[in-house]
Order: structure tokens, then C-alpha cells, then sequence
């Protein structure tokens, strides 16, 4: 036998077994001929079992409430509600100010290399130009121990304690004329701070904002 008719017969013989052995690759039983049961060919593939549907979308997973509760920071102004425990005086407040703020905002809080004054300003809304500090505009205290907690250090937010908190609102009302050189500031005090531009808001009551939502056959 030539070299050549060797090879080829030996080819043969592999393409002839391929062919007995993968017509049973197919699994399930059915193999290359299996079929839907409206007669379409499903090829190597042949019938398997439908995983069930899940009930819901499982995207991620449950917050925790401990997670939440980070986030909840915010304070409801008027009543001081959600303000944490804690405490600090006037003089532990001009303490950290010193460590903490002074850099943006200056000696004394009169205004640094990013910020103009947060001290003075009183009484200046009527005229021109206005004076907008914390003592001059801020209608309750409680607003500033949020801003705070919330948004200062501008380059570290949310770094600071809240006896640290408490310390820097009871030095910047001290230094606005609001509370005297003694205050101490906590949950209980600073809602009671009577801030000067208490009554400068109005309550914006025009008649669209009490319109009863309608979402068809409106008028
Ligand atoms: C890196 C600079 C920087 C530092 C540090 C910084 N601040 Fe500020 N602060 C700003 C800027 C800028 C604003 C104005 C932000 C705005 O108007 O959106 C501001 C605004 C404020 C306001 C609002 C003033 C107003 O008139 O309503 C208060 C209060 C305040 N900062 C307190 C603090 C305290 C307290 C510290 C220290 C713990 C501090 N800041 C540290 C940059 C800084």
C-alpha cells in the first residue's frame, strides 16, 4: 500500500468514528436529531431544562438601616429635632476653630483666603450692600451646627465630632453677638438661641403651591 492510500484510508476511519461518537454528544437523549415539539431541528444542543423563572429581580442587596443611619444627618432647623448628643463651650470652639478653619476663613472669622466674613452683618438686609453671615441671616441656630457637620472643612466634610460641632456653632455665635462667653451648646440649648433674623423669612404661600395634584381630565 502507497504512503499516500495509507493516510487516507487512516482519515477515513477517524472521520467514521468522529461520527458515531459526536451524533451522541448531544446529551439529554436526543442528539443532533432531536427536535421542538413543533418539529424545529435543535441541533447539538437538544432539549434541556428550562431554569424557572426567579419572582423578582435580584439586582444588589438590602441597605442596612446601619447604613442608613450615616447618611441621616440631617437636622429639622426650626426645632433643633435630629440634633445628636454631645456638647461644646464657646472657649473649646475658638480651640478648634484655630486647628480646623482658620486658614480658610480667617482670625476671628472676620474672612481668610477663601471666604469672606462669617461675623457682623446684622441688621445690614435693608440696605446695600447686604452683610450675609450666619448671625446676620441664619433664622435658627440649629442650621448651623447641620451646615457644619455636613459641608466644613470644605477639603474634609464630615471629619469632626460632634462635641467639636457644638464648639465651633457656640464660638461663631459668640463672635456674632448671639450667645454670650460662657454658652455651652448642645441638643437642648441651641434650639432656644434666639437668632436676630428670626422673623426676616416669609412663608412663600402663593396659591399654585396648594394645588391639588391632577393627573387626568384636568381643568
Ligand atoms: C479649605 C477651606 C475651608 C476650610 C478649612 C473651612 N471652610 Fe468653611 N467655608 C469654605 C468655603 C469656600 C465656604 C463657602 C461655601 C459655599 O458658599 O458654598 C465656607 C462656608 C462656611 C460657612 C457658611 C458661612 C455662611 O455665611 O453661611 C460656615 C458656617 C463655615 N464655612 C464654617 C467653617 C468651620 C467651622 C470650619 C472649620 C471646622 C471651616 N468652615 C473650615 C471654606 C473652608
Amino acid at each position: 500500500m502507497s504512503s499516500a492510500r495509507r493516510r487516507s484510508l487512516l482519515l477515513t476511519v477517524v472521520a467514521t468514528a468522529c461520527l458515531a461518537a459526536c451524533a451522541n454528544l448531544g446529551g439529554g437523549g436526543g442528539g443532533m436529531a432531536a427536535k421542538s415539539s413543533t418539529g424545529i431541528p435543535l441541533g447539538a444542543s437538544g432539549p434541556h431544562d428550562v431554569q424557572p423563572l426567579p419572582d423578582k429581580p435580584r439586582f444588589g442587596k438590602a441597605v442596612s438601616e446601619a447604613d442608613i443611619a450615616a447618611w441621616n444627618i440631617d437636622v429639622r432647623t426650626p426645632d433643633g429635632a435630629g440634633l445628636p448628643p454631645g456638647r461644646g463651650s464657646v472657649a473649646q470652639g475658638r480651640e478648634v476653630y484655630a486647628a480646623k478653619c482658620v486658614a480658610c476663613h480667617g482670625a476671628d472669622a472676620k474672612g481668610g483666603s477663601v471666604y469672606g466674613t462669617m461675623v457682623g452683618g446684622i441688621g445690614s438686609f435693608k440696605g446695600s450692600p447686604r452683610v450675609l453671615t450666619p448671625g446676620s441671616m441664619y433664622p435658627y441656630a440649629p442650621i448651623l451646627f447641620d451646615y457644619i457637620r455636613r459641608a466644613m472643612p470644605m477639603d474634609r466634610p464630615q471629619t469632626l465630632s460632634a462635641d467639636e460641632v457644638y464648639a465651633l456653632s457656640a464660638y461663631l455665635l459668640n463672635l456674632n453677638g448671639v450667645v454670650p462667653a460662657d454658652a455651652v451648646m448642645d441638643a437642648q440649648s441651641m434650639p432656644k438661641v434666639q437668632m436676630p433674623n428670626r422673623d426676616g423669612f416669609m412663608i412663600d404661600d402663593r396659591p399654585d403651591t396648594q394645588a391639588a395634584r391632577c393627573m387626568s381630565n384636568c381643568k
